[in-house]
């Protein structure tokens, strides 16, 4: 049976509270569990990890802005990432830096400064949340994964075997909130 996919949630994020103190508030009251018992831990690498009573869902979640977005599903394993693009110059270098070289080329192949930044903002989101659901974040390499449009939508076409199988994995990508851009990625897990 294919697992449902994860949900997501956006929620204005308080500055002046911990973003794992309101993520613990809304599995509180998904799950019914009390925030402060929830089993929620991390590991060494400082991934959020769900155990105990929860063991089998996962949890992620990515704050930027003034908006925090959480993922929480069943029988998988994910990541998210959310950027808000504010007019970065330096995309072609951060490119050459850390994007494989064909990623490279499908930027400069994009009309205009605009849309290659937004291109690259689709990009990164797409490859962090992949290394998010990993675990290892991005101490892993954003150049060991490969991403390619097709029909529109980023396809993970590439990958180190440590990512398994590129076809087991799903990647959505949305605006969860005017100006901001979101990607999810998971696979069975
Ligand atoms: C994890 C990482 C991708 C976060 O990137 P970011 O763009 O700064 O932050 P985001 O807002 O997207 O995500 C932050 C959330 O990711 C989660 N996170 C942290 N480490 C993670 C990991 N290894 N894998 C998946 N998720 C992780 C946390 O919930 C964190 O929220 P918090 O700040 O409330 O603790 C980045 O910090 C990274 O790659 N770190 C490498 C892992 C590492 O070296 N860890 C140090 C060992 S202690």
């Amino acid at each position: 049976m294919t697992a449902a996919p994860p949900e997501t949630a956006w929620i204005p994020r308080h500055h002046d509270r911990r973003a794992e103190a309101q993520v613990r508030e809304w599995l509180a009251v998904r799950t019914g569990i009390a925030a402060a018992e929830l089993p929620l831990v991390r590991d060494a690498q400082d991934r959020p990890q769900l155990v105990g009573a929860l063991q089998g869902h996962d949890i992620n979640w990515s704050h930027s802005g003034d908006g925090l977005l959480l993922a929480y599903g069943s029988g998988v394993a994910l990541g998210v990432d959310l950027e808000l693009p504010h007019g970065r110059r330096r995309v072609a270098e951060i490119a050459r830096r850390y994007f494989t070289v064909r990623e490279q080329a499908w930027l400069e192949a994009q009309a205009d400064a605009g849309t290659r930044e937004y291109a690259f903002h689709r990009l990164w989101c797409a490859k962090e949340a992949v290394l998010k659901a990993h675990g290892r974040g991005l101490s892993f390499g954003l150049d060991r994964l490969h991403f390619a449009e097709v029909d529109g939508m980023l396809r993970l076409d590439h990958a180190d075997p440590e990512l398994g199988d590129t076809a087991s994995w799903q990647l959505r990508e949305w605006s969860p909130a005017p100006g901001y851009l979101a990607a999810l990625a998971w696979r069975a897990g």
